[in-house]
């Protein structure tokens, strides 16, 4: 399957493109099954989005929304859960039902194996809107991970821990453990968004569209998608690799 590298110029213009893109899978499926990260990258393509809600012109009210990852050992109501901020940032701005958003169970491996089961059964994911981390990380699919990882429990690596540090204030704030929508799932998708804003993710956007397939850059195993592969990427985290047609 091929992947197609979008260039933006900026983040307005990647959240722009990134929401007419999801937007147009919602047109033509408003039952969609839609996978959404967290995370800093998507906030403006959410904005964009619940915009069209507010405007009339996007009705997402139909679609089920998962949720990506989430840190373990959080309290109900936890500042720093992911769950409530793809509430905040996706879930209530798109006038998605709270039913309608799909929360990772939390404990442990074998719900999370049960839960691949249901959304294969389901027919999977029809949309998965993703970050990358600075690592190649994909969710919390952090290095080395391959292809065939199914959902699961993991620890974040240290460099993720830093990374999410700017999130919620200190390293120290940020949970050790998280469960994540493994890459086996996500490669089933039937259609995957990948944005990347920035000169912090232009070297690992080149690695994991560019380079060998390697557990190193769990990025990289977007070459082995099922489904179609869409990058967006603003002008600083264009991979010097592109020349900004297809891989
Ligand atoms: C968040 C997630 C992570 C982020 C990635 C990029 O739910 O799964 O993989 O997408 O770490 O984060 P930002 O967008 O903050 O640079």
């Amino acid at each position: 399957m091929s992947i197609e590298i979008v260039r933006a110029e900026g983040y307005d213009d990647l959240s722009r493109r990134a929401a007419d893109l999801v937007a147009g899978c919602i047109g033509s499926n408003p039952t969609a099954r839609v996978l959404i990260a967290t995370g800093r990258t998507p906030i403006g393509a959410y904005r964009v989005l619940a915009d069209g809600v507010t405007e009339g012109t996007l009705d997402a009210s139909g679609i089920t929304a998962y949720q990506l990852d989430e840190y373990l050992g959080l309290g109900p109501d936890d500042r720093r859960s992911l769950g409530g901020w793809a509430v905040e940032t996706f879930v209530r701005p798109l006038r998605i039902a709270d039913e309608r958003f799909v929360r990772l169970p939390l404990a442990g491996d074998g719900a999370l194996d049960e839960y691949d089961r249901r959304i294969r059964g389901d027919g999977g994911y029809d949309l998965s809107i993703l970050g990358i981390g600075e690592n190649g990380h994909l969710g919390f699919n952090e290095p080395p991970s391959d292809a065939s990882t199914a959902s699961r429990v993991v620890e974040l690596t240290p460099g993720t821990i830093d990374a999410n540090a700017s999130y919620w204030g200190d390293a120290a704030d940020v949970p050790r453990r998280a469960a994540t929508v493994g890459l086996r799932p996500l490669l089933e998708s039937a259609r995957i968004l990948l944005l990347a804003s920035g000169a912090r993710k232009r070297e690992i956007l080149e690695r994991a569209l560019f380079r060998p397939v390697t557990p190193d850059v769990p990025a990289s195993c977007l070459q082995h998608a099922r489904g179609e592969v869409v990058v967006i990427a603003d002008r600083d985290a264009f991979p010097t690799g592109s020349n900004g047609a297809s891989t």
